[in-house]
């Protein structure tokens, strides 16, 4: 079973990037984190980051005809983007959207999602965990749990 973990813009930076919000670990470490994780539930998963829209867009569509489902944490793009919006309700795999914060607790414009309502769930606010959950959830999904 193969599962695509896809980070949006300025996730690249975390360990640096506010680490008070975001945390002290890097993309890398969730990366390798998830990888294990994946192996010891049985998926082969792959981890991609982009800080371009269109790059995201095409991930979408590209992991439709190799993955069974996606972990997604669309960084800024979750408030404003229509399109990944689209892509997401374009695709037929499950998304699970992932948020290292808890976008409720912040700035009023982080709580709203556009992706929200095309996505299977959400998990928001476990730091480098969301991605962790989101990935068992996701897999429970698939397996038809
Ligand atoms: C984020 C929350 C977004 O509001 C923000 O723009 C990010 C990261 C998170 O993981 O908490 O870039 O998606």
């Amino acid at each position: 079973m193969k599962i695509l973990i896809l980070h949006g813009p300025n996730l690249n930076l975390l360990g640096t990037r506010e680490p008070e919000v975001y945390g002290s670990m890097t993309l890398n470490d969730i990366n390798e984190k998830m990888i294990a994780l994946g192996k010891e539930l049985g998926a082969d998963v792959t981890c991609l980051q982009s800080n371009h829209e269109g790059a995201l867009i095409d991930a979408l569509h590209d992991a439709r005809t190799w993955a069974a489902g996606v972990v997604f944490n669309p960084g800024g793009y979750t408030h404003t983007s229509v399109a990944l919006r689209d892509a997401i309700s374009a695709i037929a795999i499950p998304v699970i959207e992932a948020h290292l914060s808890n976008v409720y607790a912040r700035e009023e414009f982080r709580q709203t999602s556009m992706i929200s309502a095309v996505c299977k769930g959400r998990v928001t606010g476990f730091g480098w965990r969301s991605y962790e959950l989101g990935l068992r959830g996701l897999l429970e999904i698939v397996k038809g749990g």
